[in-house]
């Protein structure tokens, strides 16, 4: 099976002329796909109903005698101008239901009837015309799902939002999950339940998660209406959207993933920070995992981004470690945004894969470089021991405010825990509430503020038959509704982890632990032993001598509870006491990648590298350069 590789194509702002450029330099670029049409639709049709294809069926023609690919776009991420002013309903509005005006890209209210209707009658068009197409090898629908506009809060909203809660809930049901007898919220009729607008104070948490929850759903309405058109036109065309990483919270992606063929997400990492190498790789871990299958880096910058307050270049080589870690951890495909440089528009200092200086620059260079070293090149085949669990609908309703600590937020929380695992080079996937565990030797959960009855259940079978659990603080506060147990923290998975949590404390100043007197920060959970040892106590405050950390023995597998936070170095040293797993030693953000008889090295650093690299019984000095990739076989 061929890697993938190409780019977002965008040659409505070009002349034929330069057309006929691009096709000579993605030959040499080794560019086997496009993704074409990605925002067409005011070229498309110029008026309500009329409907002008003569550019794209030319340009399909072409990247067809060409020999590329197409992964043809539906254009509904940008609405025409038109359309925007004709309906008042297609624009959203914010919390205080002012308008988010047209003049970018991606305005459209979730649920605004008449985007809706111009957006089903586009892709049906183009549905209908390039289903037999070629060209046609996959379709990309929208772009970027909730990029720019991830909530609104109009009066469809409100409707729409009223119609969800009536399909799930009865009104008794709704007043006891949101707790309304508190400051007067109770409600008597469906009509006097508004979204979660511009208020006095605090909103209800229980109604702000279910808002966060509909708004994934109705965009998520969005995806499969789209979906429908063209599953019923080309069943055989796999359908990809392109997700936006682990940092993009508005949409519950695993929930996504079930209607997804193939999932497919843009990198963007800031190569200023250290903790980028280990942010990425967390990222592809998290997308792969989704399906448990390849999947696609659909954008990525081939040099320097333009979005950020300063745009570095990519440093020689940093393109191809970040292209070749993709692929170390399993993707089918590496893509970049955007194959030609703009002179216009809001991106045109953003870079390409053929620069504004044209084809004699060093990105042009490492492009076709790229380019070649991936046809010869197969997919990996990714596998993992040790899986993380990852829950939206806990991250949402963790970092509802007020809480008790603006600390604890649950990606930095899976990112300390994620950095060990990195650091050593053991791979790592993610599950997911319906996961199935038994593969794996350790799960981790490391923020699991919400309990999921059927996570719960999964994890007492797993953990009896063998399996290491391994739970963070600030766990088994509330149920699926955001309520707190009536029966105590950790509620139904106290018997696992063989204590309970009989209270917390914010750290304002930082506090130790007997084991190693490591640092620790942020939050200090109040521990009471039932069956559970303890592996090390508090060393101050009024919680002294009493349990930090704890080891559980349950069935023929173990529990552990780690009830505060550390820094990355101190967390390194505790998890390297209860993780048997051996790594793959290497210098900090080298990476190595060792699946199948793969191994990859990867210099994610800006100077050489000498190490000694062992692995089962291989032992070699390896010289690595800046942002040098080695691929070695086993
Ligand atoms: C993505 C988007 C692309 C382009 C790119 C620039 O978020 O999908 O269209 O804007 O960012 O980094």
């Amino acid at each position: 099976m061929k890697i993938i590789y190409g780019a977002d194509y965008n040659p409505e702002q070009w002349s034929k002329e330069i057309w006929l450029e691009d096709m000579k330099y993605m030959k040499e670029a080794h560019v086997n796909m496009v993704n074409l049409n990605i925002f067409g639709w005011a070229i498309l049709e110029p008026e309500e109903g009329h409907y002008d294809f003569k550019m794209l069926d030319e340009l399909m023609d072409l990247l067809y005698k060409n020999n590329i690919d197409v992964d043809l776009a539906t254009a509904t991420a940008a609405q025409p101008a038109w359309l925007s002013m004709k309906y008042d309903d297609v624009l959203p509005k914010d919390q205080s239901l002012n308008t988010i005006w047209h003049g970018s890209r991606q305005s459209y209210c979730p649920n605004s009837p008449n985007y809706r209707r111009r957006a089903i009658a586009l892709v049906r068009k183009i549905g209908e015309r390039y289903k037999t197409h070629p060209a046609l090898k996959m379709w990309h629908i929208n772009n970027e799902y909730s990029d720019h506009t991830h909530i609104c809060y109009c009066d469809n909203c409100a409707r729409s939002f009223r119609l969800w809660l009536e399909s799930k809930y009865t009104l008794e049901e709704i007043n006891e999950r949101w707790g309304t007898s508190f400051w007067s919220q109770k409600y008597y009729h469906f009509s006097e339940i508004i979204p979660p607008r511009q208020t006095s104070a605090d909103h209800n948490p229980g109604l702000v998660l279910d808002y966060k929850r509909f708004m994934s759903d109705s965009i998520l309405e969005l995806y499969l209406m789209e979906n429908e058109i063209l599953k019923a036109l080309t069943p055989d065309i796999p359908i990809s959207t392109n997700f936006m990483g682990n940092d993009n919270k508005p949409l519950d992606y695993y929930k996504w993933s079930n209607s997804i063929d193939i999932i497919s997400w843009d990198s963007y990492p800031d190569i200023t920070k250290t903790e980028s190498p280990m942010n990425n790789a967390l990222t592809h871990d998290l997308m792969r995992s989704l399906k448990q299958s390849g999947h696609i880096l659909m954008e990525q910058a081939p040099n320097q981004v333009n979005w950020r307050k300063r745009n570095p270049n990519k440093r020689p080589g940093e393109m191809n470690t970040y292209s070749m870690q993709g692929i170390a951890h399993g993707c089918l495909g590496i893509m970049f945004f955007q194959w030609r440089q703009s002179l216009k528009g809001a991106e045109k200092f953003h870079s390409g894969m053929i620069p504004h200086n044209g084809v004699e620059t060093r990105t042009f260079k490492e492009v076709c470089s790229l380019g070649k070293q991936l046809e010869n090149m197969t997919p990996i085949e990714y596998k993992a021991k040790v899986a993380i669990y990852m829950d939206y609908d806990c991250w949402w309703a963790l970092e509802y405010e007020p809480g008790p600590s603006i600390d604890m937020k649950y990606m930095d929380s899976i990112r300390s825990y994620y950095s060990y695992f990195f650091h050593h080079n053991i791979p790592v996937d993610f599950v997911f509430e319906n996961s199935n565990l038994d593969n794996y030797d350790y799960v981790l959960a490391p923020n699991m503020y919400m309990i999921k009855e059927s996570f719960s259940q999964t994890v007492h079978k797993y953990v009896k038959n063998g399996g290491q659990f391994i739970l963070g603080p600030f766990s088994g506060i509330v149920d699926e509704s955001d309520s707190v147990f009536k029966e105590g923290y950790l509620s139904t998975i106290k018997d696992l982890m063989g204590i309970s949590v009989v209270g917390y404390d914010v750290l304002t100043h930082s506090n130790s632990i007997s084991y190693k007197e490591l640092t620790c920060i942020k939050w200090c959970d109040e521990i009471k032993l039932f069956t559970a040892d303890s592996i090390a106590d508090y060393q101050s405050d009024y919680y002294k001598e009493t349990p930090a950390v704890t080891i559980n023995q349950y069935g023929h597998g173990k529990s552990f509870y780690i009830g505060t936070c550390f820094n990355e170095e101190e967390m390194n040293k505790l998890l390297s006491s209860i993780i048997t797993i051996k790594g793959i030693e290497s210098p900090y953000n080298v990476e190595v990648i060792t699946q199948g008889d793969h191994v990859m090295i990867l210099n994610h650093t800006n100077i050489d590298q000498m190490f000694e690299l062992c692995f089962f019984h291989n032992r070699s000095n390896i010289t690595i350069k800046a942002h040098q990739t080695i691929l070695l076989k086993k």
